[in-house]
Parts: C-alpha cells; structure tokens; sequence
C-alpha cells in the first residue's frame, strides 16, 4: 500500500516539546520506527506548520496514495480549510493524535476534521501513526 503520513503544526517539535505527553523521540526516529514497521509498503513523510501547505500536501495526494495519516496537531480543532481539503479528494483520511486528546483540555476535544475522516485514533503516543495505517489493511 502507500501511504502518506502528514504531520502539522509543531508536530516537528516533538521530541523537545511537552515530552511526559508527547514522548522523547524526534518525528524523524518515530518516522523511521513507522518505515520499519511498514517495510513492504511506500511511506512518505510530509510536515509543515503551515495550514496552507497542509492542504496542498493533502490535493495533491489525490490518486497517489491509498490513505493518508493525518495528525494535523492544533489545526485540528479549528481548520475548516484542512477539512474542507480532506472532503475534497477521495483517498481516505484517518485522523491521529498521539495524546488522548479527550483527557485533556476542553478545547482539544472537539475536531472539526473527524467528520470528514475515516476514522479517528488517539492516546497511543507514535504507536497511533502505526495502528492508524493498519487500520487501512482490515
Ligand atoms: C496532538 C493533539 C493536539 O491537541 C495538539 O495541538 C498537538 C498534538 C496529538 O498528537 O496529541 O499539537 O495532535
């Protein structure tokens, strides 16, 4: 399968940020651990802190992949333009949060982009990037 594995805002970060939530590893070693673990399907790795280019990321996925793991970090909860980007193509999206968002502050459990995903996983730290993409293998 191949699969694009998009990461948002401050998600580059990870690693130095708010490690007890978040966890120790950079995004490229957890990268690396996704690689490994999908070692018989294509993997690409796209980050940004930029909503715009996010979306961009997300149409021109469009025929090339077949899911697209997005942990779109803060945007999550208020990009109506990621989610709007995500309704406009037909590779299905599933949604991913390392923290359980839902046991943190109010404002992180409302996302306005799990409507329009395939489904949602959180709580599972860098392991909900790997459960995420074998959820597309069901
Ligand atoms: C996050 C949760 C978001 O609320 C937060 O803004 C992030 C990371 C997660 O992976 O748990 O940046 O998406």
């Amino acid at each position: 399968m191949k699969f694009l594995f998009i990461n948002g805002v401050n998600l580059n970060l990870t690693g130095k940020r708010e490690t007890d939530v978040y966890g120790a590893q950079s995004l490229d070693l957890i990268n690396a651990g996704i690689k490994a673990h999908f070692k018989n399907d294509k993997c690409d790795f796209y980050q940004s802190n930029i909503e715009g280019e996010i979306c961009t990321a997300i149409q021109l996925a469009e025929g090339k992949y077949d899911g697209i793991i997005l942990n779109a970090g803060a945007y999550t909860h208020y990009s109506y333009a990621i989610r709007d980007a995500i309704a406009a193509i037909t590779v299905p999206v599933v949604e991913v949060h390392m923290s359980n968002v839902h046991m943190r502050e109010e404002f992180r459990r409302k996302s306005v982009i799990s409507e329009v995903c395939r489904g949602v996983i959180c709580g599972f730290g860098k392991n909900s990037y790997i459960l995420a993409g074998e959820s597309f293998k069901l």
